[in-house]
């Protein structure tokens, strides 16, 4: 993959298997018995959550919800909406919600919310990436894979402007 300048690599695609195989055991240790509803957040979590699904051994399902943000911007507008709603029912269900990263947690808490309004059984999150540097809302990451430093991150399914999602390790936007 033909690197370019401006980005410069935080987590390889090495140290991402490795994350996503310790994550993968503590979630299949805690969801054992269970017929967890994976939610991926679209789009971001679609190369994790596509990595991740394959390591449990569980008899999951999976859907996803569309969240709006951010737009075509590095910081959050802080205006967050259901872009494309869950489809399955979520009442009574052992939810898990698959996120890309965490930042100031505007989003997640949105989508948290959102979510046990429908209350399900139980409601978990498990983010590839946290940026707790900015948080601005406290979030609790039951499976948390790396913690990043306060830079715009891409790689592995995070873009920019939706550029970026393609490559397999996860990089620093440098300005
Ligand atoms: P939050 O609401 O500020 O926590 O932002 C969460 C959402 O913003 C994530 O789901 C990402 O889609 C996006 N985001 C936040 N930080 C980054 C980043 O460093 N790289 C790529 N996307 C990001
Ligand atoms: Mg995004």
């Amino acid at each position: 993959m033909v690197c370019q300048p401006q980005l410069k690599i935080l987590v390889s695609h090495g140290e991402i298997a490795e994350a996503v195989d310790r994550l993968a055991r503590e979630i299949k240790r805690d969801y054992q018995d269970k017929q967890p509803l994976l939610i991926g957040v679209l789009k971001g979590s679609f190369v994790f959550m596509a990595d991740l699904i394959r390591q449990l051994d569980l008899p999951l399902e999976l859907d996803f919800v569309g969240i709006s943000s951010y737009g075509a911007a590095r910081e959050s507008s802080g205006k967050v909406k259901i872009a494309q709603e869950v489809q399955s029912p979520v009442k009574g269900r052992d939810v898990l919600v698959i996120e890309d990263i965490v930042d100031t947690g505007i989003t997640i808490s949105f989508l948290l919310h959102y979510l046990k309004k429908k209350r399900p059984a139980s409601l978990k999150l498990c983010a590839l990436t946290d940026k707790p540097s900015r948080r601005r809302i406290p979030v609790q990451i039951d499976y948390r894979g790396f913690t990043v430093p306060n830079k715009f991150v891409v790689g592995y399914g995070l873009d920019f402007n939706q550029m970026f999602r393609n490559l397999p390790d996860i990089y620093a936007l440098e300005d």
